[in-house]
């Protein structure tokens, strides 16, 4: 290739065809309409490892709940975990819950203007950072994110080398990045080369007839990359208990079902409610309700789903966490596991997902 920083004509030939190329192709997203640095950074906190596709809708309803950062402040964590089920990584929606709070507290909730203070706040790395000061800002840093890596990987040439490791390729990648970004409008061309890598130059099938960059990519194609890591698997089961409400409950067609919190002191999906968990992953036949495959970051769960009648349920093994019956229409309001929401929606006790909200990155759930 030829090199970038030798040739400064290259390089605003290659931004000035970016930024053509996205002015004309940009997706109609709803956090693409808002200057409100609050508004990207909730964007930008939902789109680490989720899909654009998933997160619009979702992005839509926290937005419409927590409209300013003091509503997100002020709210319990619940409702705001309760928001996140099923995007996955609620790790992200604590730490951005714990962040909100300390600008409202400690700022008058006034969120940094430059990277370097943002990313003192909970759950903001360098990526973040850039990405809210570049975008709301106009702070000329670049954003590297995945798929942005792949975009300059296969622009540069370079191909995953585990002999010089990954961070020797990343550092390479980086000071790329920081070469190419156009200083006048660091937003547009950071949120241009994300929306070619995850519309034009994806992982399998690049659209290279179509790329702006293509006259100076090296690549023009798939770039080799390391192996993914295997998936293991794991058998587990779940208890499926229902029961008619009684008294004033109301709800769809008055039923409840029996969830369990797991406890505080999890690290995976702590304070999240699930099914209860069955000690016993063998489920005799004529108890058994439905089997389904669900992926979590490297684990395929291969998940019995028993059903266990109200007078049996004392009888299961409780995984140290609280249990109550909630009615279903309460039960889909909660910070259920992506898991939970799965089971009861195939189960039809919770009505089906908007088509485009179904799961996270490459249908596998992040905790
Ligand atoms: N991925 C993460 N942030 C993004 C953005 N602002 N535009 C497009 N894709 C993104």
């Amino acid at each position: 290739m030829t090199k970038f920083d030798d040739d400064p004509a290259k390089i605003a030939a290659l931004r000035g065809r970016l930024l053509r190329w996205y002015a004309e192709h940009a997706r109609d997203l709803p956090w693409r309409k808002s200057a409100d640095p609050y508004a990207i950074w909730v964007s930008e906190i939902m789109l680490q490892q989720t899909r654009v596709a998933v997160v619009v809708d979702r992005y839509q309803k926290f937005m419409k709940r927590f409209p300013t950062l003091i509503a997100l402040a002020l709210a319990p964590e619940q409702s705001v975990l309760a928001l996140w089920s099923g995007l996955g990584y609620y790790r992200r929606a604590r730490l951005l819950h714990k962040a909100a709070q300390f600008v409202a507290e400690n700022r008058g909730g006034n969120l940094p203007v430059r990277a370097d203070e943002l990313r003192l706040l909970p759950g903001i790395g360098a990526y973040t950072a850039a990405a809210v000061a570049s975008i709301a800002h106009g702070e000329p840093l670049a954003v590297v994110d995945g798929n942005v890596e792949r975009v300059l990987c296969r622009l540069a040439g370079w191909q995953a080398d585990s002999r010089k490791g990954p961070t020797a390729l990343r550092r390479k990648i980086e000071k790329l990045a920081g070469r190419l970004l156009d200083p006048a409008r660091p937003g547009d061309f950071n949120q241009a080369m994300m929306e070619l890598g995850a519309t034009v130059c994806a992982p399998r099938n690049p659209q290279c007839l179509v790329c702006p960059l293509a006259a100076d990519c090296k690549t023009r194609g798939e770039h080799k990359t390391l192996p993914r890591a295997p998936m293991m698997s794991r058998e587990v089961a779940y208890a499926l208990s229902v029961r008619i409400g009684t008294g004033d409950r109301r709800g769809l067609g008055g039923r409840e079902v029996l969830l369990e919190q797991r406890p505080a002191h999890e690290t995976v999906m702590p304070g999240m409610w699930e099914l209860p968990a069955l000690v016993d992953s063998h489920v005799p036949p004529k108890e058994l309700r439905m089997t389904l495959r669900h992926a979590i970051m490297q684990v395929n769960y291969y998940v019995r789903i028993r059903t266990v009648f109200e007078d049996d349920v004392d009888a299961l093994a409780v995984a140290g966490g609280e249990r109550r019956w909630a009615p279903l229409h309460e039960a889909s309001a909660m910070a259920l596991t992506g898991l939970a929401r799965k089971v009861l929606v195939r189960a039809r006790l919770f009505p089906p997902p908007a088509l485009d909200s179904l799961a996270p990155a490459g249908n596998r759930e992040k905790v």
